[in-house]
């Protein structure tokens, strides 16, 4: 029987980040993976693929809208949806044989098929009828998150897809009807928006992006509204009718009400995901799960067997992959005997649409919650030298700062690019820096991040082009 220190089942970006970390730090690793490559739900059908569609897209959307005005007169774009799909698909494959590298690279072997947890210290891989055991001196589980789905509502990932059929439908829908305004909603939402799709979103809170800074969803709303998203808050969906060419959602308010219907030609549900622990056989091995069935840890990831930790979506905090990396460091080096560590404080949080919105620490509505006494500093783009001769000016930059030591608690950006500025704001926050350090650090120019010194400086009520 192969006997190994460490076994990780699942290859998503906890696991096999996980992985190679405890194989850096000396150990005899192995990885379980189900699905036929690896990488996980974000190399296979999330992030990568995702981001590749609101590439290809964006440049389709510009090439239509944005040359002639920079004097670029090309004629108007034509769609060709199975090479955007090709294109997607190479950029998953790279993703994906990079893994295969990384994992060989660091001498982890890979076992293909479903992990069974026998208790600790075993884990069974069942594939294509034959099933191997192995020994472990510990045991990573890493197994992420599938779709959550609406009662009554069937996912056939054709006409009522989650991401996974959103992400590789064949014919751009006329009308496409979302469920959830969520990061997913609108990130897909836009991608069929620009390549055609008349987007309408059903939003059961009356705000979109729950969870982000409510002004910068505001603003987000706004800009979304201007490019064609129709909205409808407070409303939920209570049912489709598949039987007709057309699908009949019936939508009344979240509240109760009378219903109405609207027509759509494929729904996308999207109201967030729910933990993965199927055929994990983690009740006999007596790991324990929380109230929403997620792997309870400690805080040091340790469940509630000895020898069996968890990490990434399928325990507690922010569904993202660069948490589930982070934690596939800690819990590596926290086996290893060092101090493994994530600061959950310093999260980034990014939505890759047209403009981007990207978030780090704490919400204006979470501190007051918290009763913190804050002061705000925020700078437009329509005021940054380099967004207005771009003509990229949409948004803003707002920085969230302790009234009294001036130490920023949270920073917050809506407009292009948002998402590379987000990490000068967090690499302060990791050290504990203030507004002040942030607004006399020198910033090139003409750059967008200029924008983000002049939040700082407008935290002290001091902002120069403004
Ligand atoms: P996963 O990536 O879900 O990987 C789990 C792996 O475990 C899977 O490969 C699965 O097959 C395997 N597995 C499960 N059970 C078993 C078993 N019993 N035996 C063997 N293998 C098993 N996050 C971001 O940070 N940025 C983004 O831009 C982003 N975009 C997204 C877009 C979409 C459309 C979606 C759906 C998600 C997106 N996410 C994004 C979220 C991100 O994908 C997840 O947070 C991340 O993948 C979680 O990593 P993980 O390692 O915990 O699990
Ligand atoms: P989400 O949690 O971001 O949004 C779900 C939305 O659906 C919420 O606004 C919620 O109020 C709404 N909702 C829930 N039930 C509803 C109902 N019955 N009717 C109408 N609305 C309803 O979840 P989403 O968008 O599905 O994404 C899942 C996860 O994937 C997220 O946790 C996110 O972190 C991750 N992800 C991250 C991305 C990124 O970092 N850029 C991109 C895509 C996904």
């Amino acid at each position: 029987m192969a006997s190994y220190d460490l076994v990780v089942i699942g290859t998503g970006p906890g696991g096999y980040v996980c992985a190679v970390r405890a194989a850096q730090l000396g150990m005899k690793v192995a990885v379980v993976e189900k699905n036929p490559t690896l990488g996980g739900t974000c190399l296979n059908v999330g992030c990568m693929p995702s981001k590749a569609l609101l590439h290809a897209s964006e440049m389709f959307e510009e090439a239509g809208h944005s040359f002639a005005k920079m004097g670029v007169s090309v004629s108007a774009p034509k769609l060709d949806l199975p090479s955007m799909m090709n294109f997607k698909q190479q950029g998953i494959d790279g993703n994906v044989k990079g893994v295969d590298f990384l994992m060989k690279k660091n001498k982890i072997d890979v076992l293909k098929g479903t992990g069974k947890i026998l208790g600790a210290g075993k884990v069974e891989v069942s594939a294509n009828g034959s099933t191997q055991t192995v020994e472990t001196k510990n045991i990573v589980i890493a197994t992420g998150s599938d779709i959550a789905r609406l009662k009554g509502i069937e996912i056939d990932e054709k006409r009522i897809v989650s991401s996974t059929g959103a992400l590789s439908l064949e014919k751009v829908p006329e009308r496409l009807l979302i469920i959830g305004a969520g990061v997913i909603g609108l990130e897909l939402g836009s991608v069929w928006r620009r390549l055609g799709a008349e987007v309408m979103v059903v939003e059961f809170l009356d705000r979109i992006l729950p969870g982000m800074d409510g002004e910068i969803a505001k603003q987000f709303q706004r800009l979304l509204e201007k490019q064609g998203f129709a909205f409808k808050l407070g409303t939920k969906v209570t049912a489709v009718d598949t039987s007709g060419k057309t699908l009949l959602a019936k939508v009344e308010p979240a509240a109760g009400g009378p219903s109405e219907t609207i027509e759509a030609d494929v729904v996308l549900v999207s109201i967030g995901r729910v933990p993965y622990t199927d055929g994990l056989g983690l009740k006999e091995a007596g790991v324990a799960l929380d109230n929403r069935g997620r792997v309870q840890i400690d805080p040091h990831f340790a469940t509630t067997v000895k020898g069996i930790y968890a990490i990434g979506d399928v325990v507690a905090g922010p569904m993202l992959a660069h948490k589930a990396e982070d934690e596939g460091v800690a819990v590596a080096e926290i086996i290893a005997g060092q101090a493994g560590h994530v600061n959950y404080d310093v999260i980034p949080a990014v939505v890759y649409t047209t403009p981007e919105v990207s978030s780090v620490g704490k919400t204006e509505e979470e501190l007051k919650q918290a009763g913190i006494a804050y002061t705000v500093g925020k700078f437009p783009f329509t005021a940054n030298g380099r967004s207005k001769v771009n003509q990229t000016t949409e948004g803003f930059v707002k920085v969230l700062a302790d009234a009294k030591t001036d130490r920023v608690l949270g920073a917050h950006i809506i407009g292009r690019e948002a998402g590379e500025m987000i990490h000068e704001a967090a690499v302060l926050m990791e050290f504990g820096g203030s507004a002040e350090d942030l607004a006399r650090t020198c910033h090139a120019h003409p750059t967008r991040s200029e924008a983000i010194k002049e939040a700082a400086l407008a935290v002290g009520k001091r902002a120069i082009h403004m």
